[in-house]
């Protein structure tokens, strides 16, 4: 099932939403994105592709603090039942701020027809969130009323095919077999490398660490210079930097003089570089070798990539 959930992905970007209860729909360009998980990996991901873009992301209950006024509220659920994302729902209709649900039903949509408020309604294709990015990415350039995204995405429904990242994804699992995953990327991809950690976290079922430049440079990578760091650490962690031809010249060269410090101190360090001709080229490109690398190791781990149970009993556990 994931299997063919990665490989159909092109024909997310073939969905054309819609807004449910137009009339009370308010265009806005400032916006609140809540939801948790798979359910708000996509506003980053706008903002790699619009940096100017104002969206604040809130993963938590209620809404951030301040004057949200002058803001688009999005409340993201693909289940419609995420405790937090409905929370936010209340807390958005009591303060009488403009709201739109995206959804593809549960108690985010009940709620949403109840009290007429906008909504859009993502199919049901029977696959988990994080591999739902693409009808995630449709939904929320609605929601942005960013037009053009939804061209740019739609135009790359018919020539972008997921299998062409499907080897490179094999290649980097089998590196990280029996490793857990370090993965860096620029600050401005620091939304890509998220989801990275998410589908390797809940695909394969392994811990992942993540950072970014040039941050990791003042920090992080002083962890890693000591013997006893080198002694207890050197032949559990693989080292992933996603590098993008896009970043700034001077944050490439820290991805080449990084590596080499690494593998100077006994670590294992690739570089990866991010394909594609087009912003929206490369994350998608990104996002689908992220997706073949957790499911090969989700395979050579002997483990169903499908399964997220233990998330479902938590938050049955929690109720
Ligand atoms: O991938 C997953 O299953 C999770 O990260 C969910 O997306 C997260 O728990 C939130 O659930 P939902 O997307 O249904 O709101």
């Amino acid at each position: 099932m994931a299997r063919e959930s990665i490989e159909s992905f092109s024909k997310q970007l073939e969905y054309e939403p819609q807004i449910e209860n137009a009339d009370n729909f308010k265009t806005k360009d400032k916006f609140v994105v809540v939801g948790m998980g798979g359910s708000n990996l996509t506003p980053g991901l706008f903002q790699i592709w619009k940096p100017e873009l104002d969206v604040l992301i809130h993963k938590d209950y209620g809404l951030p603090e301040g004057d949200l006024k002058d803001r688009l509220v999005i409340v993201s659920s693909y289940s419609g039942k995420t405790e937090e994302a409905l929370d936010a729902f209340n807390v958005a209709l009591e303060r009488k701020l403009d709201m739109v649900a995206i959804t593809t039903g549960g108690k985010l949509l009940d709620m949403a027809k109840e009290n007429n408020v906008p909504h859009v309604l993502m199919p049901d294709i029977g696959v988990h969130p994080r591999f739902a990015v693409g009808l995630s990415l449709m939904a929320m350039a609605k929601a942005f009323s960013e037009e053009n995204a939804l061209k740019d995405l739609k135009s790359l429904a018919g020539s972008f095919d997921p299998a062409d990242y499907e080897e490179k994804g094999k290649q980097i699992a089998e590196k990280l077999k029996d490793k857990i995953p370090v993965i860096y990327s620029s600050r401005t991809n620091s939304p890509l490398v998220y989801c990275w950690k998410v589908k390797f976290n809940e695909s394969a079922k392994t811990p992942v660490s993540y950072n970014v430049f040039p941050e990791l440079n003042h920090t992080e990578m002083a962890g890693l210079d000591s013997e006893s760091s080198k002694k207890l650490l050197a032949d559990k962690l693989q080292f992933i930097f996603l590098k993008d031809s896009d970043d700034d010249d001077r944050i490439q060269k820290r991805f080449d003089v990084t590596a080499k410090l690494y593998q100077d101190r006994g670590f294992s360090a690739e570089i990866v570089e991010i394909e594609g001709d087009s912003k929206w080229k490369k994350i998608l490109s990104s996002l689908l070798t992220a997706d073949w690398a957790s499911l090969h190791l989700a395979e050579m781990y002997g483990v169903n990539a499908e399964d997220t149970s233990m998330i479902e009993d938590f938050k049955k556990s929690i109720i």
